[in-house]
């Protein structure tokens, strides 16, 4: 049967709408509570809607019940705090699953190409159902920073770098999508992240706010996208060197055991 899937992400896997007129909103991201929680980078989340209704970000599918990634549960203490955060994650009118702001500090386009990763958003999603994509709207003013997204993790041929301007509003097909942040700001950024269910709901709001399926880059200089290429082929190869090692030596000391 297949899911159902929003046509707009079709193309290229990310839509950018109009930009959002964060100004004119509270600093809600600087009042919730955050947890630890290690993902691309070093970083922080403050959920807003996870499994249960309480503060942590484990995916749905490692709670018991294991679920997919819909119908996440409010965190009274949280909402109350991030009202305008919660309306804009409900807006759409599409099913939520994780919602939560993203603390990430500042680091290089070479660490942003190490970091990317696919998300695992529809693990246990039925068959007939509608696709989790993700939204991401930037909150910071991170203005000479952006979103890398490639069809490929190591292959530089089709890369997306969007721009992070504070009301950035993004949807990006993430499991599809290889996706990190070169955040060359001097301060964290935080994103509000929050899982929809394709559908409907969905396609109307991105045509309400103007989605596109293409913006131009940003520009970056030759010579620093050959030395991130590069880096991350270093990186990579010294992370599967260790891995290899590691295998080999538990091989060993179990058939010694
Ligand atoms: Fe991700």
């Amino acid at each position: 049967m297949g899911y159902t899937k929003c046509a707009a992400l079709e193309e290229t896997g990310y839509v950018v709408l109009d930009r959002y007129d964060q100004s004119k909103d509270p600093q809600e991201w600087l009042d919730i509570e955050y947890v630890d929680w290690k993902s691309s980078g070093d970083t922080r989340f403050a959920p807003l809607a996870s499994a249960k209704g309480e503060i942590e970000v484990n995916g749905f599918w490692n709670h018991q019940p294991p679920r997919t990634d819909k119908d996440g549960v409010w965190i009274p203490s949280q909402v109350e705090k991030a009202p305008n955060l919660v309306r804009r994650a409900m807006e759409p009118g599409a099913n939520v699953g994780r919602c939560r702001v993203i603390e990430l500090q500042p680091n290089t386009y070479a660490d942003a190409l190490y970091n990317l990763h696919q998300d695992d958003n529809n693990r246990l999603n039925p068959d007939g159902t509608g696709w989790i994509v993700r939204g991401f709207f930037n909150l910071t003013n991170d203005d000479t920073s952006y979103f890398v997204l490639r069809d490929n993790q190591t292959d530089p041929s089709v890369e997306y770098r969007l721009a992070l301007p504070a009301g950035a509003q993004l949807i990006v097909d993430t499991q599809r999508i290889w996706h990190a942040t070169c955040l060359n700001s001097p301060t964290p950024r935080y994103c509000l992240i929050t899982s929809w269910e394709s559908g409907p709901e969905l396609d109307a709001y991105i045509a309400k706010y103007n989605g596109v399926s293409r913006v131009p880059n940003v520009d970056v200089p030759q010579e620093l996208l050959d030395a991130g290429q590069e880096e991350q082929s270093r990186r990579l190869a010294a992370r599967a060197a260790y891995y290899a090692a590691k295998g080999a030596a538990e091989k060993t000391a179990m058939s010694e055991a």
